[in-house]
């Protein structure tokens, strides 16, 4: 039987869904959240065919009652909830004066109250249990990027929520931190080359070419720290934010 059940939210593809597998891999349940349910069904029908334990569960992040329901649904499945991985996103690029306030109000409801409410719920069973690991995912966006003056804003934020829950939650034996991703090959950044007009490996490859470590990341070099966080190895480290991005920001 796994010994700790992990919540991951956008957990169909990418980052999401390395890092359920990862985690399946390091001994936990694993709950596949996201907005596509049948993507979220096939994603831990996966797990479970390589011998680790998963449940997909449809939820979007930034509905009160989805998140309450699905954090309900992975205790009554799976038991417990130990580990909370805040993933969940969505990008709406543009330039300020072309930003829609749609386009801004949806990257804030998918990260922001998306990390919130899925925090808020998960605490509950953790300080029951005077244990618990989060992980938000921030970005090195929240340094400032380029027509991402919304996902920027949500990025920074999600590192003063990172702080701030360590603050209250350390107490209760609750760790939370954040990862900054660089550029990853998913989807995501994908569809940013696509709208940039350019194909999805010349995009990886120029972003190579500026990046100390010469290559582009891939989701399981995302997954691998938000495992290391996650786990007992990083106890004595909250309210964190690594960056981990080939040395971009250097
Ligand atoms: N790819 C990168 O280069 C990069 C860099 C920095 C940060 N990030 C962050 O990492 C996370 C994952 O990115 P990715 O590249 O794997 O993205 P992705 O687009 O490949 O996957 C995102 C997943 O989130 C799900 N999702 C979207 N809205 C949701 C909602 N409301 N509720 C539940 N699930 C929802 C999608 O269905 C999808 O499965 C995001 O928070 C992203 O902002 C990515």
């Amino acid at each position: 039987m796994p010994s700790r059940t992990a919540f991951v939210t956008g957990a169909a593809r990418g980052i999401g869904a390395a890092t359920a597998a990862r985690l399946a891999e390091d001994g936990c349940a694993v709950a596949v959240v996201d907005l596509d349910p049948a993507a979220a069904m096939e994603a831990a029908g996966k797990i479970n065919a390589a011998g680790g334990t998963a449940i997909g569960i449809g939820c979007d992040v930034s509905d009160e009652t989805q998140v309450a329901d699905a954090v309900a649904r992975t205790l009554a499945d799976l038991g417990s909830l130990d580990v909370l991985v805040n993933n969940a996103g969505v990008l709406r690029d543009n330039l300020l004066f072309k930003m829609s306030v749609d386009d801004w109000d949806t990257v804030m409801s998918v990260h922001l109250r998306g990390a919130f409410l899925c925090s808020r719920a998960a605490q509950k069973h953790m300080v029951d249990n005077r244990s618990g690991a989060i992980v938000n995912t921030s970005s090195v966006s929240a340094l400032g990027n380029r027509g991402q003056a919304n996902y920027a804003a949500a990025k920074a934020g999600i590192q003063g929520l990172t702080r701030t829950l360590a603050m209250e939650l350390g107490p209760f034996g609750i760790r939370v931190n954040a990862v900054a991703p660089g550029f990853i090959a998913t989807e995501m950044t994908a569809a940013t080359a696509e709208r940039m007009g350019v194909s999805a490996a010349d995009l990886q490859a120029k972003t190579a070419e500026i990046t100390p470590l010469r290559r582009v990341g891939t989701p399981a070099d995302i997954a691998n720290v938000v495992a290391f966080l996650a786990s007992d190895d990083a106890g004595f480290v909250t309210g964190q934010t690594l960056y981990v991005d080939g040395g971009r920001r250097l």
